[in-house]
């Protein structure tokens, strides 16, 4: 099973993502993380990507279609969840085709749907364990200990792009960049599968589940 997630920041994708893709047997591959992991890397290429993610801007295609192809071919593609790639129009075409290549066609694009005053709320609460990486959020999925992670005792950080302006930057590219991707799998014939995510948590998961078991 091939699967895109898409959704505005905050939507909750990388939570779900965490909680599905072991039971589905998928990679999940965060363009968000790759990029991360090569800007704690210390690398010219991370020095840039850290200024245009600092700013709540999109990465360049090119930079993206190339390092995304790069780690899908290191995960293999039978058995993926793409989250946060493709963003763009461009991006989107350059996956298609690198699959029809493959002749591994994607099976659904799963999109997590938010409020914007609710993704603001979100992502301002959201902290991550600086140690094992697990989630959380100071309101609604807070650490039993505090600033201290429950699962492993490492302190919990906040992104540097979680600042409120920030968001309000990566919400508008999302609407102007990454909702078309939304239309283009739309008329391309791809099954695209809407997921409620101002729900709980659980109730996201139990939802996103049912999508990919029908997919099976
Ligand atoms: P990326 O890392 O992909 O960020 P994003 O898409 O903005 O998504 P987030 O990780 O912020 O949100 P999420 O939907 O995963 O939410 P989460 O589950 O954590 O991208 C970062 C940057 O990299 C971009 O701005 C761009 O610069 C660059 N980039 C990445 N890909 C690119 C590409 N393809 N092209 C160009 N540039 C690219 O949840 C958020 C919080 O809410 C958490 O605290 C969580 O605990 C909480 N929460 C989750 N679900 C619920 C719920 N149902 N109820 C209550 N709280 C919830």
């Amino acid at each position: 099973m091939r699967i895109v997630l898409m959704g505005p920041p905050g939507a909750g994708k990388g939570t779900q993502a965490a909680r599905l893709v072991e039971t589905f047997g998928l990679k999940h591959l965060s363009s968000g993380d790759i990029f991360r992991a090569e800007k704690a890397s210390g690398s010219q290429l991370g020095k840039k990507l850290a200024e245009i993610m600092a700013a709540g801007a999109l990465v360049p295609d090119e930079i993206v279609v190339e390092m995304m192809a790069k780690a899908i071919a290191a995960v293999g593609d039978d058995g993926l969840m793409l989250d946060g790639f493709p963003r763009t129009v461009a991006q989107a075409e350059a996956l298609d085709a690198t699959l029809k290549q493959n002749g591994t066609p994607l099976n659904a694009v799963v999109v997590i749907t938010a409020d914007d005053g609710e993704i603001v709320e979100r992502i301002t609460g959201r902290r991550a364990c600086g140690s094992c990486g697990k989630g959380f959020h100071v309101k609604f999925m807070p650490s039993a200990r505090g600033d201290i992670c429950d699962a492993c005792d490492g302190a919990l950080t906040q992104r540097d792009d979680d600042r409120e302006e920030v968001v309000r930057e990566r919400l508008a590219a999302y609407k102007k960049q990454t909702e078309p991707v939304i239309a283009y799998y739309r008329t391309s014939g791809a099954k695209v599968i809407e997921v409620n995510g101002s729900q709980s948590p659980d109730a996201v998961t139990a939802d996103m589940a049912a999508a990919l078991r029908s997919l099976e």
